[in-house]
């Protein structure tokens, strides 16, 4: 009986001490423990983003604090110069904030190095630019073999032409990105996004460039993505109806959240 009770207590230290998180978040769930800060993806908290111009300064990001659990959906949408594009990047860890703490499956950004956070990038983000980020000297096919040429997939290029042919490209492989519309260019960053096979996909207005049948043809590979592949998504956008789709939604002005909805 005490060796039981010895070993049980052993398990719970050995739990406490992995996962640095108050025993008192632990809940008994059918036969495993889980806890409630590990089921969000991300946690975002108190996060401010202040740039200095001249001698004045300029908060663009002021006290933001959500919470996204895995495999959920949220959308973000406001004004423009709210500051949608420094939060997404900020959460993405391709930019770092004044203040404020950004949490990505459990590890804090804000003590990494710039290699650490690549790290984290490479293995659980994919991102959809508002500006598409494309290298210019690089084709579409060789655009979207960049991050599963990182991850040394074998099956690089006939993973990146199947992504390709999915988002209606299967005829431009060869085209560098001057050669291809902004639409055009809009699908190939969603299919490089998509190549790494990320646990969240953060989208800086991923149908704002497509024409109305393009835009539901992307909207709809991304919350396939969602359903079948259980990955969280971040996406900004002005168009409501898209963001009405969404669990969760955060409405920023002026670089604070005027409103948040769970649907
Ligand atoms: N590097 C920078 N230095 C100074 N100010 C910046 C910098 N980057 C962004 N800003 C300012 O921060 C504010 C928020 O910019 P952000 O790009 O996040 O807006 P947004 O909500 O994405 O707008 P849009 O809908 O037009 O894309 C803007 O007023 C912008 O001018
Ligand atoms: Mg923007």
């Amino acid at each position: 009986m005490f060796l039981s009770i010895l070993t049980f207590e052993i398990f719970l230290q050995s739990i406490i001490k992995n996962t640095k998180l108050n025993p008192l978040l632990f809940l008994f769930k059918r036969d495993k423990f889980f806890s409630l800060k590990d089921m969000n993806i991300l946690s975002v908290e108190n996060l401010s983003k202040t740039y200095r111009s001249g001698n004045r300064e300029l908060t663009v990001l002021d006290q933001v604090s959500f919470e996204v659990e895995q495999g959920k959906t949220l959308s973000i949408v406001g004004p423009s110069g709210s500051g949608k594009t420094t939060l997404l990047g900020l959460c993405a860890g391709l930019d770092v904030a004044s203040s404020g703490s950004v949490r990505m499956d459990g590890k804090a950004l804000e003590n990494m190095n710039e290699d650490q956070r690549a790290g984290i990038r490479n293995q659980l983000v994919g991102f959809i630019f508002q500006n598409f980020q494309l290298l210019q000297t690089l084709t579409a096919l060789e655009n979207v073999m960049v991050p599963l040429e990182l991850k040394k997939r074998k099956d690089a290029k006939d993973k990146a032409k199947e992504l390709l042919v999915k988002v209606g490209l299967g005829d431009r492989l060869t085209h560098y990105p001057n050669q291809l519309s902004g639409g055009e260019q809009q699908r190939v960053s969603i299919a490089r996004a998509f190549a790494n096979e990320p646990k969240i996909l953060f989208a800086d207005e991923p149908t704002g460039n497509l024409d109305t049948e393009t835009g539901e043809m992307v909207e709809n590979l991304i919350f396939k993505l969602n359903e079948e592949q259980g990955t969280t998504l971040i996406l900004v956008t002005h168009d409501l109806e898209l963001a009405a789709k969404t669990h969760q939604s955060l409405h920023i002005k002026g670089g604070k959240i005027q409103e948040a909805t769970h649907g």
